[in-house]
């Protein structure tokens, strides 16, 4: 870590409390000109660091920049292997963490970026992903002799992860519309997408990377007119440390679950979250839209439906989505 990061650090576990160049330049060994570049530097970056004679240098209460630093602090020791590197703006974060993994990264391995130009969504569709308003954030996975239908639970612990994190950190209700969109009061808030590459030798995978997007806040020009009646955000104003702690509940809970293999117990969850469990449902696929009952989701995820004729099936996630009529 270099002079600029483990200052951040220092201010991000102390918002709100002054530290003087000299006590600062002491504490991490370096001189005062490189505590006062530093400083220079963070504030450039968008960082409110107030410096007040005789007093020294705060980071504002209200700062909500998303970095490595401020995520680092809410972490728990199940995310020991969690190696955060935040970049401020990216294509798209799974497609990185892909050739990290291609490349030979570690399990743990996360990406976060404050903005991403080219956002991937599920079946071929992009992600709406402006800066400074969401989390986008990938992390990869080498779970060991998963097969897929192990590895598409990762896509259910996700989906509860992220539904229990938002609820830690605002007064919201967030529910899940299969397979894996949070909503808040009927506005989607969140995606995510699971990306996979397999073994063909043993049909075991070999990496799993977990994209995930939270709209934490309304972007600041408003969502696309296409995006507009169907997207909304966690928060309606600006909370201290919103993106940090949202993205750090998600990583920790996320986690817990992938480390406990409470698979089923996870399922179970994601049933009593379900937006769509008892509904008429539009199933979307390659071909015509057809109308069913969502009458339940299996543990492993599988949507069972009851079509019009009374047929029953259970359908994978694959190129399907589905529209609540
Ligand atoms: C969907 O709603 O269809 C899934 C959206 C997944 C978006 C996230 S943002 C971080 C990661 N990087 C991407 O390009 N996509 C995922």
């Amino acid at each position: 870590m270099g002079t600029k990061e483990k200052i951040l650090a220092l201010f991000e576990e102390n918002k709100g409390i002054y530290f003087s160049g000299e006590d600062i330049a002491e504490k991490l060994s370096v001189s005062r000109t490189a505590v006062w570049k530093a400083v220079k530097s963070l504030q450039s970056e968008g960082y409110s660091i107030d410096a007040v004679r005789n007093k020294g240098y705060s980071l504002s209460a209200n700062t909500d920049i998303l970095s490595a630093q401020g995520i680092k602090k809410y972490l728990t020791p199940v995310c020991s292997e969690i190696e955060l590197t935040v970049v401020s703006t990216v294509d798209s974060t799974n497609v990185a963490v892909r050739e990290k993994a291609a490349s030979g990264a570690a399990e743990g391995y996360t990406l976060l970026a404050n903005n991403q130009t080219k956002g991937k969504g599920r079946i071929g569709r992009s992600f709406f992903s402006p800066a400074d308003t969401g989390i986008y954030m990938s992390l990869l996975l080498r779970p060991h002799n998963y097969s897929a239908q192990q590895a598409s639970k990762l896509t259910t612990m996700a989906a509860v992860a992220a539904c229990e994190a938002i609820e830690a950190v605002s007064d919201k209700k967030a529910l899940i519309k299969w397979v894996n969109d949070i909503f808040i009061d009927g506005k989607k808030v969140s995606g995510i997408l699971t990306e996979a590459s397999f073994n063909l030798e043993n049909g075991f995978v070999d990496y799993v990377v977990l994209g995930i997007g939270i709209n934490v806040y309304l972007p600041k020009g408003g969502f696309p007119s296409e995006l507009n009646n169907i997207a909304g955000a966690v928060f309606n104003k600006s909370v201290s440390d919103g993106k940090n702690h949202l993205a750090a509940e998600f990583l920790n809970r996320f986690m817990g679950y992938y480390h406990s293999r409470e698979s089923s117990n996870c399922a179970e969850k994601y049933r009593n979250r379900s937006l769509v469990i008892g509904k008429e449902i539009q199933i979307i696929s390659k071909a015509n839209p057809t109308t069913a009952v969502a009458v339940d989701i299996d543990d492993d995820c599988r949507l069972i439906v009851k079509y019009e004729d009374g047929k029953i099936e259970r359908l994978s996630s694959g190129e399907i989505s589905v529209r609540l009529t």
